[in-house]
């Protein structure tokens, strides 16, 4: 890896650390007014790029912000700023904001959205969540209902899951689940939720309240390779407090098992085997698959 500070991408240009700044004026500061995506590259090849770049373009269009470039172009973005920093492993937080306008809520005032790229290394969850599982607690703050903001969209809007996250850990908790508006299970404050049951693996729709998570569309896939059961259903907390395993999938935590929940122990309290086969796939997966960086 690169010593020097990180060269950031904003509009076409690459700027250093220091100096990468955008303007107070800018609506994705002044309201959230913006999509993001975090995608992981892991030696030398991006993972599930095209799949992001596309999920971008979605929230985008579901905001009515129109990204001032082709989705070729963006893939491209994402390659030359790792390229450009002469990393291998890492992870990129990519984000569309509305660009500067007035003071004013109307995203008519912004005449041009803004492109920023920032490839950088990753810190990883610690070693002993894979091995030992992760605690998890459930959030007061619900998931926004699809009558609201859609839960589909990745935008730059995550105070609500920033609150739940505060709540997990003052429950002493390191992930929060998130209920959506009617008690049902959505999904963590950054990541999808698994469970096994009686040899069935489920997960809940994405109409509960989840995101389209690629690591979850991923996973979906390995365990259909893998010639296992998986069912979509509707969730509640009941069939988490009674499940023989759970796991969370998200780009930044991968597979992670989880042993506890609201103090119940999740099985045997230990990562089972199904989610042991999912973790050790996932990471065969990342390391044989992806769009080449150079
Ligand atoms: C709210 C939320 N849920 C789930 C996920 C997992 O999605 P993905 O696997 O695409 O990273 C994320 C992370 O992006 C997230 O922010």
């Amino acid at each position: 890896m690169s010593a020097e500070p990180l060269q950031i991408l904003i509009d076409g240009e690459y700027y250093a650390e220091a100096d990468a700044k955008i303007s107070v004026f800018d609506h994705g500061l002044l309201y959230g007014d913006g999509v993001f995506e975090g995608i992981r590259f892991y030696h030398d090849r991006v993972f599930r790029l095209e799949e992001h770049i596309d999920r971008l373009f979605d929230s985008a269009k579901a905001i009515h912000l129109a990204i001032p470039a082709t989705p070729a172009e963006v893939c491209q973005m994402v390659v030359d700023t790792i390229a450009k920093n002469d990393l291998h492993d890492g992870y990129v937080r990519l984000i569309v904001t509305r660009g500067t306008g007035a003071l004013g809520l109307s995203p008519y005032q912004c005449e041009k959205g803004s492109i920023i790229c920032i490839a950088s290394t990753i810190t990883l969850y610690p070693k002993e969540y894979y091995d030992d599982g992760l605690i998890l607690a459930t959030c007061a703050t619900r998931r926004p209902t699809h009558d609201t903001l859609s839960p589909s969209v990745k935008s730059l809007n995550y105070l609500s899951n920033v609150m739940a996250k505060v709540e997990a850990l003052a429950a002493g908790a390191q992930e929060g689940v998130m209920l959506n508006t009617e008690g049902y299970v959505a999904e963590c404050t950054g990541d999808n939720i698994f469970i096994v049951k009686n040899g069935i693996i489920y997960t809940p729709t994405v109409a509960s309240g989840s995101l389209n998570g690629i690591t979850r569309k991923a996973v979906m896939e390995l365990i259909e390779e893998a010639n296992l059961p998986l069912k979509e259903i509707q969730m509640a907390r009941y069939e988490l407090y009674t499940a023989d395993e759970m796991f969370l999938t998200g780009t930044a935590a991968e597979v992670v098992p989880v042993r506890e929940y609201d103090k119940r122990v999740i099985g045997d309290g230990k990562p089972g085997p199904v989610t042991q086969q999912m973790l050790a796939a996932f990471r065969n997966l990342v390391e044989t698959t992806g769009t080449p960086i150079y």
